[in-house]
């Protein structure tokens, strides 16, 4: 087996009764982006936090496109299966238990993603301005897994039917869908990160 490998960044955790967070940026973005929020969403979690592979203009994302919200499908799922290898090896690697995905428009579509393949490597998932990943549905039965779903009702980029078929499709395959909107656009909000730490803070108890 080949062992995937991610320029990434690991903060230990202070209470390993917590699930990891996985953080996941948006285009442009990089490993360091999200780790302010994921501290802020729940301080005493260890954090995982890789940079998407695929360069676009020199801008790091975690898979192609062919244009804004038009996606390159094999890639998709080429890159999906490499990055829910890598979160599986390292939460081997740190002794982990599995974790939540935390992902902001690129990274939320790639966790998304994740929901539709690779279900098993996670606890739950914080979808932060996502859209249908994928054209087909989810492979698996989701088990009941959480997923806290934030779109922005102005989003100029995400548009909110679109995220509405998400919860949809997600909720048609068991998952626990929980679909916010909030009154803004595409940017991350200090009230996604109040939603999303409550959310977390449900899952574990
Ligand atoms: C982005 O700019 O990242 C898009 O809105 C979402 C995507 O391309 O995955």
């Amino acid at each position: 087996m080949t062992h995937p490998t991610f320029i990434h960044r690991y903060l230990p955790g202070s209470d390993a009764q917590r699930h990891p967070l996985v953080l996941l940026h948006g285009t442009g973005g990089n490993e360091d982006d999200l780790i302010p929020v994921g501290q802020m969403i729940d301080p005493a979690a260890a954090l995982l936090s890789p940079r998407g592979k695929v360069l676009e203009g020199g801008m790091p994302r975690f898979f192609r496109r062919l244009a804004e919200g038009v996606f390159d499908y094999p890639d998709v799922i080429a890159r999906t299966h490499e990055l829910a290898d890598f979160i599986a090896e390292q939460t081997v690697l740190h002794g982990l238990s599995k974790p939540i995905a935390v992902g902001f428009s690129n990274g939320a579509n790639i966790a998304a993603a994740m929901l539709y393949l690779r279900p098993e490597v996670l606890a739950g998932a914080v979808l932060i301005r996502a859209m249908l990943p994928l054209p087909t549905e989810p492979e698996d039965a989701l088990g009941g897994l959480p997923v806290m779903l934030i779109s922005g009702r102005m989003d100029p980029i995400l548009p909110l039917s679109n995220a509405t078929q998400l919860a949809e499709a997600l909720r048609g395959h068991g998952a626990v869908v929980d679909h916010r909107v909030l009154e803004t656009g595409h940017q991350l909000t200090r009230n996604d990160v109040d939603l999303a730490r409550g959310f977390v803070a449900g899952i574990n108890g």
